[in-house]
């Protein structure tokens, strides 16, 4: 039939990231490690993935794959999980700083969710053009996308779109989690612009209340699907800061890739840095760049990417402009002010959010030395 509509094509994007191990302290992982965990996936990927992009952020590695077994598939789950479990042997057999670090469980049970690696996930029906952005972060933990989704999908300071294109104006909703409840997954769904004092007053809280997805309400087509999950809720100890990952759809109905981008111009402060236990600016910066400054500062990787039937183009490093170079010199100053005023403060996170509990048993031990003075 000649003018039959084409079939919608129905793909999944999975990325799936762990920190296996890496040079020199968190700096990176090795070249030998990175090659040993892409070579597993594309010997595999046959009859399974469409297409896959791998790429460190700091100590991190992500597998991006694109495929038609919808989200949580066991099998995709499975060469992830496996690829980065082959990966250990190469970490460890280089003596690679917290070789398999993020595999906190021993045997696979069917999806990597609460396993250690961060997972992102987002079924769509392909656009005839389909563009999308890959951010990945290391050094901070998942709180750290709330700010830019906000100022992104729900505030026309920052996206004009939300007044200029119909679509838009209809608003977007949010799917917020509550990261401290660990008996499964405590969600609320909040629609901006309406209940937009209600979704900042829980951001306001990144360290327990993230955004999980975000959907369009012209369509209800999914735009973002961001990473949530806590370490030390699964461990029930701190084992390393979250690295969060994320997926934007961009264009048409969802924010332009600008309007997306532009947020992380502020370089927000955020939980992580020297021992996942600071406030420290989220800096922008190249495609598979490493860690240095303070184990840090935290930061942030964007590729961009078009799909056409799940095949990817070459990604695009969309910090890589010479703008984000004045973007990053800002960071770095607001990064060193910050740290001038060392442990103390706002510098530092709160006791709960701590990567160590060796100050606990300080204060503990300081306890008995207390005492109440007589009145006089
Ligand atoms: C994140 C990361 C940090 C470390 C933290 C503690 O990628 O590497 O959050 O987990 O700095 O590391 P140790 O105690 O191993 O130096
Ligand atoms: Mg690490
Ligand atoms: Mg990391």
């Amino acid at each position: 039939m000649a003018n039959a509509p084409a079939a919608v094509m129905k793909i999944t994007l999975s990325v799936i990231k762990a920190d296996i191990g890496s040079v020199g302290g968190h700096i990176c992982p090795s070249q030998r490690l990175l090659g040993a965990v892409t070579s597993y996936v594309r010997e595999r990927a046959r009859g399974l993935l469409i297409d896959t992009y791998l790429s460190s952020t700091g100590d991190d590695i992500a597998i991006l794959m694109t495929h038609t077994e919808g989200v949580r598939s066991t099998r995709v789950h499975r060469l992830a999980w496996d690829a980065f479990v082959a990966g250990t042997e190469v970490a460890k057999a280089q003596g690679l700083y917290g070789a398999g670090q993020d595999l906190l469980k021993d045997a696979f049970t069917g999806n990597v969710h609460g396993m250690g690696p961060a997972v992102a996930e987002l079924e769509l029906e392909e656009r005839p053009a389909e563009p999308f952005l890959f951010f990945a972060a290391d050094k901070t933990d998942p709180g750290a996308y709330d700010l830019p989704l906000y100022l992104a999908f729900a505030d026309p300071m920052n996206t004009p779109g939300l007044m200029l294109a119909p679509s838009m104006g209809k608003g977007f909703r949010y799917v917020i989690m509550d990261v401290d409840h660990t008996e499964g997954d405590r969600i609320i769904e909040l629609d901006a612009p309406e209940e937009l004092y209600a979704i900042a007053a829980l951001l306001r809280d990144p360290e327990r209340y993230v955004v999980e997805s975000i959907h369009a309400r012209s369509s209800g087509a999914q735009a973002v699907s961001a990473s949530t999950s806590r370490l030390h809720n699964i461990a029930g100890k701190y084992t390393g800061k979250d690295d969060p990952v994320m997926l934007v759809r961009v264009q048409q109905d969802f924010p332009a890739t600008g309007e997306v981008l532009a947020p992380f111009a502020m370089g927000h402060f955020v939980a992580g840095g020297m021992r996942g236990s600071h406030q420290v600016p989220l800096m922008p910066v190249r495609l598979n760049s490493t860690i240095s400054y303070f184990d840090g500062p935290p930061i942030v990787t964007c590729a961009a990417f078009s799909m056409r039937e799940g095949k990817l183009t070459e990604p695009v490093d969309a910090f890589a402009h010479p703008f984000w170079d004045r973007i990053r010199a800002h960071v770095a100053d607001k990064a060193v002010e910050m740290r001038r005023q060392g442990f103390f403060g706002a510098a530092m996170l709160p006791m709960a959010e701590l990567e160590y509990t060796g100050i606990v048993k300080k204060l503990e031990s300081l306890e008995g030395r207390f005492r109440v003075r007589p009145e006089p």
